[in-house]
């Protein structure tokens, strides 16, 4: 098949991470006779520095030709002076997700049996953890208009019936093909736009997906549960801030935040892909960076862009076979480690020898 997908690698272990995925991308193509286009572009920081803002026209536009978007991650302590005009994250990344329509954010989140001794969180908690995260990523307090004087700052938070509508389509859909259950996650004790949140989702589900077990909990109840009963979770529902929050906490649960993807979807089958870690400043530039979560970016592009689903199964067992061959970044172990490029090159041979 042939597809065209723009890189954006941003700034910090962005570049050094992507840089595995495309490794990892290249040797699905051979394998399995496909042709990438891939088109590299600038974003975040770097592209700030080099044109002046976050999200040039010229990436824009790449984006919007392509099939998908792998992102590697953007900001640095280079542009985080909050009293700078653009800045990596609000122009750059937030502009770009509503730019591009990209409004479910799907974050899985999973443990491997060889890593779960990484965890803070005792193993006999972490026992069959399978849960996928859908957060709202286009509205609410991130979009609502912002105030802000030496003396007071105000952020409204808002959304639409449409808007919870479609990201509880998103989950729905996912539950199908899953346990079919839904934990939605609100303050509908405190929060207005959480009471619309709360009626929606129910009148939804109850109208087009009868067969789906839908429960409501509170979002600081939710945190409390994500640590004492991981495992009972199966597909959860959040507005765009609960959702951040809750998932670098869940991340936790699997012990290292460098193993873990993303997907970003709208409408059709476009999509970006991109880790859910940060740039990580303090370690770029040092061969230590961990790939995988970026490798995984780039099956979960396969799968939901491309409908390439044995792809990115190949993808997800190679890296699972690269971990329990112990082959591990500086992130997932006390003892010798490979490299953010040893680690790439160990998931392609795997994929290149099947
Ligand atoms: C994420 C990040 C972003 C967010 C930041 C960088 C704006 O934390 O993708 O989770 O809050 O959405
Ligand atoms: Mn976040």
């Amino acid at each position: 098949m042939k597809a065209n997908i723009t890189i954006m690698s941003g700034d910090g272990v962005g570049p050094e991470i992507t840089q595995e995925a495309v490794k990892v991308l290249q040797a699905i193509e051979a394998v399995f006779d496909h042709d990438f286009s891939i088109n590299e572009v600038l974003f975040g920081g770097i592209a700030i520095d080099e044109t002046g803002t976050p999200y040039p026209e010229e990436t824009q536009k790449s984006c919007k030709d392509s099939d998908a978007v792998l992102l590697g991650a953007v900001g640095g302590p280079k542009w985080s002076d909050p009293n700078m005009k653009v800045r990596p994250e609000k122009e750059g990344l937030l502009e770009m997700r509503s730019d591009l329509g990209i409004y479910a954010n799907i974050r899985p989140i999973k443990t491997y049996p060889e890593l779960i001794d990484n965890s803070p969180i005792k193993n006999r908690y972490l026992e069959g953890i399978d849960m996928v995260f859908v957060r709202e990523l286009t509205g609410g307090i991130y979009f609502g208009e912002k105030k802000k004087t030496d003396e007071s700052a105000s952020d409204i938070c808002e959304y639409s019936k449409v808007e919870i509508e479609r990201i509880t389509r998103v989950a729905a859909n996912i539950a199908q093909g899953r346990r079919k259950k839904i934990t939605s996650v609100d303050k509908a004790n405190v929060m207005a736009t959480s009471q619309l949140w709360r009626s929606t989702t129910t009148e939804l589900i109850a109208n087009e997906y009868g067969e789906l077990e839908l429960e409501h909990i509170f979002i600081d109840a939710a945190a409390m549960h994500l640590l004492s009963r991981p495992a009972d979770f199966d597909v959860i529902l959040t507005d765009n801030l609960f959702g951040d929050i809750l998932t670098d906490e869940a991340a936790m649960l699997t012990g290292s935040i460098g193993m873990l993807p993303s997907a970003c979807l709208g409408e059709d089958s476009f999509g970006v892909y991109e880790p859910i870690h940060g740039s990580a400043p303090d370690i770029a530039n040092q061969g230590i960076a961990n790939p995988c979560g970026a490798i995984l970016s780039a099956s979960m592009l396969l799968q939901y862009s491309l409908n390439l689903k044995e792809e990115a199964q190949v993808i997800e067992q190679s890296i699972a076979g690269v971990i329990k061959e112990g082959i591990l970044t500086k992130d997932l172990t006390n003892s010798s480690y490979v490299s953010t490029e040893e680690m790439g090159t160990a998931v392609s041979k795997k994929i290149l020898k099947i």
